[in-house]
């Protein structure tokens, strides 16, 4: 939920960034609340991956400037962002299949302990530490032992942003994390971000999924073409009407006639 400060976590102005012929992002500002969660939507390259990758480090824009905390920064990689406490869930998660589930959370910064002077590999601390994790997430793994490969959409899902959330973000940005999952498991992700957010962090959520917007979101940024066209508290809109700037009709009333056969005015 938000808080009632009204310094901002985030404020991202005047973004552009071209690839080629097209210009990706034009102009874009995004702000985010401490504890705010921020639904991200648009239609299929919009621009909503290419924006949240410019706030986590991953794209470097043309131009702009990213504010964190009332202080600008400028990352030049992920591990600068996660260094202002910035992580974000990729579309493609990212995970070592191959690697089990404590392989995956503590990818690159495995504990090690230290028998004689050598640094070994801390097996024990570092499934203990998982479980640890896991549990106080609430997600559902039975094994830490088990192979990434062998787990569920929901599951591989969790790891990735128990991943993301073991860094202690202040910025948890998550890209499209439900599209894949059963029911039950997109429950699981939406507990997931109003824990978090609960405790704080704020949240971009991008989806597809509308009716998830709803259920936990405090406002919604719509973009069309790389630009912001709109922008809206959950309690002031609706479905149709975010469906609607999404697909970039400005009229509305014109289009249910049309739908229903009328013919326009002249
Ligand atoms: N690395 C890239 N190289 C070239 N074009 C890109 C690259 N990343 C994104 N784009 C283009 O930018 C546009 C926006 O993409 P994206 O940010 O992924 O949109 P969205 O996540 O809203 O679907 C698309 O036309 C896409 O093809
Ligand atoms: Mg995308």
């Amino acid at each position: 939920m938000m808080s009632d400060d009204e310094t901002y976590r985030v404020r991202m102005t005047g973004v552009c960034k071209r690839y080629g012929p097209i210009q990706t992002l034009d102009d874009v500002s995004l702000n985010l609340k401490p504890g705010e969660v921020l639904g991200l939507v648009g239609d299929n390259g919009a621009g909503k991956s290419t924006l949240s990758k410019v706030l986590s480090g991953a794209v470097i824009p043309d131009s702009g400037t990213i504010e964190i905390d009332g202080k600008v920064v400028s990352f030049s990689s992920p591990a600068d962002a996660r260094a202002a406490r910035v992580e974000m869930v990729y579309q493609d998660l990212s995970l070592c299949d191959t690697v089990d589930v404590a392989g995956n959370l503590f990818l690159g910064r495995e504990p090690r302990s230290r028998v004689l002077g050598i640094p070994f590999l801390d097996n024990k601390r570092m499934h203990d530490e998982t479980r640890e994790m896991l549990d106080r997430l609430g997600i559902v793994i039975a094994d830490t032992r088990l192979k990434v490969e062998n787990l569920s959409g929901g599951q591989r899902q969790s790891i990735a942003i128990g991943r993301a959330a073991s860094f202690d973000p202040s910025v948890l940005i998550m890209d499209e994390p439900t599209a894949a999952l059963a029911v039950a498991e997109v429950e699981a992700v939406l507990d997931l971000i109003r824990a978090v957010s609960a405790r704080g962090v704020s949240v971009i959520l991008i989806t597809h999924r509308l009716q998830d917007l709803f259920l936990v979101c405090d406002r919604i940024q719509v973009m069309y073409e790389g630009r912001n066209v709109a922008e809206r508290k959950i309690g002031d809109t609706s479905i149709e009407e975010i469906v609607n700037l999404i697909v970039g009709r400005k009229f509305v009333a014109r289009s249910a006639r049309a739908s229903r056969g009328e013919a326009a005015q002249p």
